[in-house]
């Protein structure tokens, strides 16, 4: 048995008690498996993604983990335990509730856990350090669960966080898959080309949820793929929105908002710049530049001409630019 395999089987090892304790232990089922409930979130999707609890003690996991002949290195690797300066071993996820993260396969290689606390000073999320088994530029949160469906229905929607994926699968749209915090990586791009051509972005309705959304654009772009983006009121997430309205109006929001990104970014960089003809102008060459990325001519042009009626200015004149750029990248 090599050493990756021994990070895979204690990985799997702590999934299992983290969901244990919360299914079976006092203090689990008290506010873990509260806290979830609280949130909206059934049991049988509490089940589907191994979701547990890590008890507010230093050692709970580590002792468990080492009485059951699980090696402290391989603790220590997978970066569950954390070891001081006295040379003792403690856990890194203490009272948090933890979403156990899969590869596409379905192997457990890494957590993040959330906090109950409401202290600011307290992160959010805690998640696993990179390992041998975890790259987390690699992987994306409920891709296991949603691979099938986003075969089927030929689209991947795309979340930034875990309770988004939990909530929009739950309403039974289970093609989804959350980024987690990081801003996409084209080896994510990547895995979601392997299923689908089609992603649509569900990203919060905050500056920074926006601001991802347009940076990730580009890069999904270049893997050919077509993206959409649905964007949230101010304030709220899909899983925020979700608990607000419904599963229903949920659906009927993304079928009427879903926007094609181009256009989608050429509104939010037409509104920031106003009138100023200069501004504008940088703009246009920005636009321009995204769809110079879509390696489709034919798509391509498409494009040029929505983006003709929408921003003005000739077609030519947009083609020409277009032109200019790639010929400027060959
Ligand atoms: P909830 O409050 O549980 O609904 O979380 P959220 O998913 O809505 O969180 P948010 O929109 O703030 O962040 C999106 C994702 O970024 C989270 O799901 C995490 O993966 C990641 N993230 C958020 N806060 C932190 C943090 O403090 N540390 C780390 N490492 N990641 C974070
Ligand atoms: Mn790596
Ligand atoms: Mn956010
Ligand atoms: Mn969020
Ligand atoms: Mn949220």
């Amino acid at each position: 048995q090599n050493a990756r395999e021994s990070l895979y089987i204690v990985s799997q090892f702590a999934a299992n008690y983290f969901e244990d304790q919360m299914w079976n232990s006092q203090e689990g089922k008290t506010i873990g498996l509260s806290y979830f409930k609280e949130r909206g979130f059934r049991e049988d999707i509490l089940k589907k993604f191994n979701l547990g609890y890590s008890p507010d003690v230093w050692d709970a996991l580590t002792l468990d983990a080492v009485k059951n002949k699980h090696a402290e290195e391989y603790l220590e690797k997978t970066g569950l335990a954390i070891r001081n300066d006295k040379g003792k071993l403690y856990d890194r996820f203490r009272g948090r509730v933890m979403f156990p993260i899969h590869n596409f396969t379905g192997r457990v290689i890494g957590f993040g856990g959330r906090t109950l606390k409401t202290d600011k000073n307290v992160p959010k999320y805690v998640n696993s350090p990179e390992s041998e088994i975890y790259h987390k530029s690699n992987v994306l949160y409920g891709l296991f669960h949603a691979k099938k469906a986003i075969r089927d229905q030929d689209n991947c929607y795309l979340v930034e966080g875990y309770a988004d994926v939990l909530s929009v699968h739950q309403a039974h749209i289970e093609n989804v898959v959350a980024s987690s915090g990081t801003s996409l990586t084209i080896e994510q791009i990547r895995l979601i080309g392997r299923f689908t051509q089609n992603v649509t972005i569900l990203y919060d309705g905050d500056a920074a949820g926006i601001k991802a959304s347009l940076r990730g654009l580009d890069m999904i772009l270049e893997e050919g793929l077509n993206v959409k983006v649905v964007s949230f009121p101010a304030g709220d997430d899909p899983d925020s929105y979700m608990h607000k309205v419904g599963a229903g109006a949920f659906k009927t929001y993304i079928e009427d908002n879903r926007k094609d990104f181009i256009l989608y970014k050429a509104n939010i960089l037409l509104a920031e710049a106003g009138t100023d003809p200069i501004k504008r102008a940088g703009i246009i060459r920005d636009i321009v530049e995204s769809i110079a990325k879509i390696p489709d001519n034919i798509k391509a042009s498409v494009f040029i001409r929505e983006c003709s009626s929408l921003l003005q200015i000739e077609e030519r004149v947009l083609l020409s630019e277009l032109n200019t750029m790639r010929a400027a990248k060959l």
